[in-house]
């Protein structure tokens, strides 16, 4: 399956992605890294693994529309097959997410539908939850929402601050988003209404309970 992959910054995420995607027995390979930022170091990343790369300015753009169309004939004219948001901070309109039908995911830094937006890990510390996490999911057109695939489970350590949480979840998000993926490309992955089902998943069995 042909990725094209969204970010904005860092990058981790996507290379993530890239360390999945370049073993040999992984169903999916990144055909496009696409930016709407031109320095973002993951655009820097990509190129340095010969992957093809585009950024959009969402500056240069008169509208949202105009914006999104430049990156959808990108991604059509890479193949894409899958859209994988990965650190992306620009909103996708419907417009956009209609020409992609359950063909794009995201990955979000909490458990969602708790702290969708910016400013996670702040607004979690501060909440006084005991756990946070990750994760992937099918895009709506509403900001971090739509039908979840794969979340991860970290705890809210009572010395944390935004930082050092960020880095434990952003570990489980590098183990969540290859798995997501990878469930897609085989055809494993089945969107029922809000509801996923992933054919031949398993679930864990224990109880988390913080504090011990
Ligand atoms: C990640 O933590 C990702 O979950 C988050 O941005 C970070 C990007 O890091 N995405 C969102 O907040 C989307 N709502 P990265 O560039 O190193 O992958």
């Amino acid at each position: 399956m042909k990725l094209g992959v969204l970010i904005s910054g860092r990058g981790s995420n996507l290379q993530a992605l890239m360390a999945a995607t370049a073993r040999d027995d992984y169903p999916a390979e990144i055909a496009l890294v696409v930016s709407n930022q031109p320095q973002a170091a993951g655009l820097e990343r990509a190129r340095e693994a010969g992957l093809a790369t585009a950024a959009f300015d969402h500056r240069d753009f008169a509208d949202r529309q105009n914006f999104e169309a430049e990156i959808d004939a990108s991604l059509r004219g890479a193949g894409v097959e899958l859209v994988c948001l990965a650190g992306f901070m620009r909103l996708l309109t419907a417009g956009f997410l209609e020409g992609w039908p359950d063909r794009v995911v995201n990955i979000h830094p909490s458990l969602l539908p708790a702290f969708p937006g910016i400013h996670v890990h702040e607004q979690v510390v501060a909440s006084g939850a005991r756990f946070s996490g990750c994760t992937v999911h099918f895009v709506r057109p509403e900001m971090d929402a739509g039908p979840i695939i794969i979340q991860s489970l970290v705890p809210v350590r009572p010395d944390d601050d935004a930082d050092t949480l960020a880095a434990r979840v952003l570990a489980t998000e590098h183990q969540c988003y290859p798995k997501a993926v990878k469930w897609i490309a085989e055809g494993r992955v089945r969107i029922n209404g809000d509801l996923v089902e992933v054919d031949g998943a398993g679930t864990p069995q224990m109880a988390a309970i913080n504090p011990i």
